[in-house]
């Protein structure tokens, strides 16, 4: 099994370093070898330095929404009421902005099918938020794709306004 998680500070867009926490591996060679591993960080950084082509027999993932909210992690009390402790745990808020900029051009430079279609989308999106939230998305569909088995499946929990998109 590989889980990836998520790290706290992805929001902020800083290329991830796997932490201490995270089992570095000494090449994509031992994600054969070597099962039940959690990876800790950016996913698409995780998914292209670790995991091969097709080594993949099912994906779930959970990605932010583009829902327009913080999300917060709220913590219980011993007898487990609600604590008034919580964390702030991601936002979920997507605007085009420089990064938005950026990986839209990577993915549109590698051109075929999918560069394609996001130069589609641009088309009638522009510069909007879900223009942002698909380009944050779609080089991330890509790696996961290409580490799925043929036999594989891909599982992706989305927002039915960004469902129709993701799709494509
Ligand atoms: C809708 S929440 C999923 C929550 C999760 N299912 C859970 O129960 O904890 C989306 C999660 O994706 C994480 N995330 C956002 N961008 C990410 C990325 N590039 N790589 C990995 N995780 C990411 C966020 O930090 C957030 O925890």
């Amino acid at each position: 099994m590989l889980l990836l998680r998520p790290c706290p500070s992805l929001h902020d867009r800083v290329p991830s370093t796997l932490t201490p926490r995270a089992p570095v591996l000494p090449s994509t060679q031992s994600v054969t070898t070597e099962k039940n591993k959690l990876y800790y960080g950016d996913n698409l950084e995780v998914l292209r330095l670790h995991v091969k082509d097709e080594s993949v027999d099912l994906v779930y993932l959970d990605p932010p929404f583009n829902s327009r909210q913080d999300y917060n992690v709220l913590f219980a009390e011993k007898d487990g009421s609600q604590s008034s402790s919580q964390i702030h745990a991601f936002e979920d808020t997507w605007e085009w902005n420089i990064d938005a900029m950026r990986a839209y051009e990577q993915i549109v430079e590698q051109g075929g099918r999918v560069a394609d279609t996001m130069r589609a989308f641009k088309t009638f999106l522009f510069n909007t938020d879900m223009m942002a939230y698909l380009a944050m998305m779609a080089p991330r569909l890509v790696e996961l794709r290409r580490v799925l088995k043929p036999t594989g499946s891909i599982y992706l929990h989305c927002d039915p306004a960004a469902g129709h998109y993701l799709k494509i």
